[in-house]
């Protein structure tokens, strides 16, 4: 099994972390949780605290120490889950100014998975061009856009539709293995 870097940021939808971060977990993964100061108000505010009892390790925004600030860690990748447009500015620029911007940026110069999942609506061209940018440089943006032709139940269920794609595209699912029913289960009539 692997271990993830997941990071979450001030952006709405701290619900897509939780969601996030528990299946990894289930799924025997390792998840390092890097949250910004805006992000842990966000995270409250949502009444999502129980995401940190999901990480097995959590790293201060502050702590450029931290093993996930360097390469040589041998981590298979990183989302940022939720990510805010700052944030998503901030990796496009390549600033490395906290441990989540500088995590990122090791994702991408070490050409491992980095699954980036914007919230805003609507996006300014500036939004655009950064997700250009980083899409450019490796990152997969995906979206906070569930789908509903799996006729999800529930808030949980339709998010899972979001964060099925996340866990696919840092390869954390095995083989024929999803945490959603996949198209073909609908299309074949
Ligand atoms: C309740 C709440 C919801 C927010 N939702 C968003 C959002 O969906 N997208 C966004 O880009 N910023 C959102 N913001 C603003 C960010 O938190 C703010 O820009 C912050 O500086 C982001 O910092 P960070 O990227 O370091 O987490 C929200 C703020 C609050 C208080």
């Amino acid at each position: 099994m692997s271990r993830y870097i997941l990071g979450v940021t001030g952006a709405s939808g701290a619900i897509y972390a939780i969601r996030t971060a528990m299946h990894l977990k289930r799924l025997g993964h390792g998840v390092s949780l890097i949250v910004t100061k805006p992000g842990r108000d966000v995270v409250d505010f949502e009444g999502q605290n129980a995401l940190f009892d999901y990480a097995e390790k959590v790293f201060n925004i502050d702590d450029f120490f931290a093993e996930c600030a360097s390469g040589s860690a041998d981590y298979a990748g990183m989302a940022v889950v939720p990510c805010s447009m700052g944030t998503l500015g901030r990796i496009a620029a390549g600033t490395s100014d906290n441990l989540l911007v500088r995590s990122a940026d090791v994702c991408l110069k070490e050409r491992r998975h980095l699954v980036i999942v914007p919230r805003e609506m609507p996006y300014s061209l500036i939004h655009i061009e950064n997700m250009e940018r980083v899409t450019r440089a490796g990152a997969v943006i995906i979206p906070a856009s569930p789908q509903f032709y799996s006729r999800p139940q529930t808030i949980e269920d339709l998010v899972d539709t979001v964060v099925a794609k996340v866990l696919k595209h840092l390869d954390a699912l095995g083989n024929n293995e999803n945490i959603v029913p996949g198209w073909n289960s609908f299309s074949a009539k």
